[in-house]
Parts: structure tokens; sequence; C-alpha cells
């Protein structure tokens, strides 16, 4: 569904370059879960805005469906590192917001985005300013406006950074179910390797910056993945593995 082929990204900045990306390819099949694991600064987000057509590559080029990307892509639903969530519109105002850009009959819109409200478990919020939210409701808001005209593609963009464990756990949870109703294509940056394991079919694994990718790792381990699967066997020599992957790149060290 989506190729990245020699994908590399310079940006100019006020003295010379800084150069994000060298040489990334991968392919993301038709309603897989794929998770980019990286260090801080590695490129990941420059990367999602790449396979969106929010910005253009310097070399190698991005194929969506066989097409290259050169514009902006609208069948693409984005969660952002931050919620973005327009402070003046209420909980529903802001997922709908979607259907106004895309001149959507806002009924139909609407209905669906009082689903997912409910699916989320924000119901009886709707009518509340993203200010009267939790850091999790906010996130889960954005996650709504991401999904409520059914993209074919989901972007998220370490979309629990800012949550709590707890409620990570649970969304991660969340999210897979979600998935496994819709099966649309996914593409998740975290920083955290259980996140990055327990959600995935395939795990790209990219160096530091400038990101290339180090490992692409398939991860068989049955769905639902529910909490115990992290006592598994399997799921811990993956997570030794990863380790041993950041350890040898020197981003994790025991001294
Ligand atoms: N618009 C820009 N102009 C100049 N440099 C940029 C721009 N956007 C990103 N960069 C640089 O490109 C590199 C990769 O940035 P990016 O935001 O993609 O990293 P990241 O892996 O998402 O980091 P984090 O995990 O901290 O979110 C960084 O060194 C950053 O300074
Ligand atoms: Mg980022």
């Amino acid at each position: 569904m989506l190729k990245f082929e020699h994908v590399g990204m310079k940006y100019k900045t006020l003295t010379g370059y800084t150069e994000a990306l060298i040489d990334v390819n991968f392919d993301v099949d038709d309603g897989e879960f794929v998770t980019i694991l990286g260090p801080s600064g590695c490129g990941k987000s420059t990367f999602l805005f790449i396979g969106t057509g929010l910005t253009k590559c310097t070399s190698g080029r991005a194929v969506l469906d066989g097409k290259e990307i050169t514009k902006p892509v609208k069948e693409v639903g984005f969660v952002f590192q931050d919620h973005l969530l327009l402070e003046w519109r209420t909980v529903l105002d802001n997922i709908i917001i979607q259907g106004e850009f895309r001149n959507q009959d806002l009924k139909i819109t609407r209905e669906k985005a009082m689903e997912l409200i409910r699916q989320v478990g924000l119901e009886g919020f709707e009518k509340k300013y993203p200010w009267e939210l939790s850091g999790g409701m906010q996130q889960r808001v954005s996650i709504c406006r991401a999904l409520v005209h059914e993209p074919k593609l989901l972007m998220m963009d370490e979309p629990y950074g800012a949550l709590d464990a707890l409620t990570r756990e649970q969304m991660r949870v969340d999210l897979e179910k979600m998935w496994l109703d819709k099966k649309n294509t996914i593409l998740f940056v975290t920083h955290d390797i259980d996140e990055a394991i327990l959600l995935a079919d395939k795990i790209v694994v990219l160096t530091p910056r400038p990101g290339q990718v180090k490992e692409i790792i398939k991860i068989d381990l049955p769905r639902p993945r529910n909490m115990k699967v992290k006592e598994s066997p399997a799921f811990l020599a993956y997570r030794k593995r990863v380790t041993e992957i950041f350890m040898e790149m020197g981003i994790l060290h025991e001294d």
C-alpha cells in the first residue's frame, strides 16, 4: 500500500542543512500495523509527514497505492505528537472539522463522531471544551478526529507520549481492538519498546539521526494481545532482541 523508496530528507536551516533521513526503504502492506521505533530526533515525525505528503522528501520517493506522493494525501488520518485540538470548539465540533474540510455530509459525520465518542468512552463529554478534559481524554478526541472520515491509512505520532502508564496501557488495548475491527493500515511512532512490540505486525527500528532503517522485525504474537502477553516467553524474546539492537547502537548502555 505504502512504499518508501530510498527516502532522504535534508532540511534547510539558517546555517546550512540538517540531514534527518538517509536512504530509508520499507513497505507497509494493506491492513498492516507497523510501529516505528527510534531515538528522539531520528526523523520519525518527518517520516510520517513524508508518507502523507505534508513534507516532500529531498531524495527518493514515497508511493501510495502505486502513485508517487506529490501533494497532501486526503484519505489519511493523522494523530499528531501534540493533540492540536481547537480550544474554542467543543469535543464534537473538533471531530467533525474533518467532514467540514472534506465537504462531507455533516449529519453523517456527526453520527460517526458520536459513535466514535462512545467507543473511546467519552460519551457525555461531546459538548465540553478541550480545556475541560484530562490529557488522556484530549488524546482520545484527537484519535476520533483522525478516524471520523474512515481513512484507510492512519498515522499516529507518539499519541500516548504524554500519558501516564496506566492510561497508556488501556489505550493500547483499545486501539488494538478498534484496529482488529476496522483493519485499516496504521503507522505508529513510539519511543516505548513494549508498546512497539505489543501493537505491531512489524517494527521498523531506526538509527539515531540521520535516521536509517537499522532492522525490521516481524512480530508473531497472537491477538488480541491482552495484559498477559507481556509474561510470555515469545514477548520477552522480542523485548530482549530490540533492547540488544539499542545497546548495539549505543543508545542504551549499562554503565
Ligand atoms: N522544519 C524543520 N526544519 C529544520 N529541521 C527540522 C525540521 N523538522 C525537523 N527538523 C530536524 O530533523 C530532525 C528529525 O526531526 P523529527 O521531528 O522528524 O524527529 P523525531 O524522530 O520525530 O523526534 P522526537 O522523537 O523527539 O519527536 C531533527 O534533528 C530536527 O531538528
Ligand atoms: Mg517526533
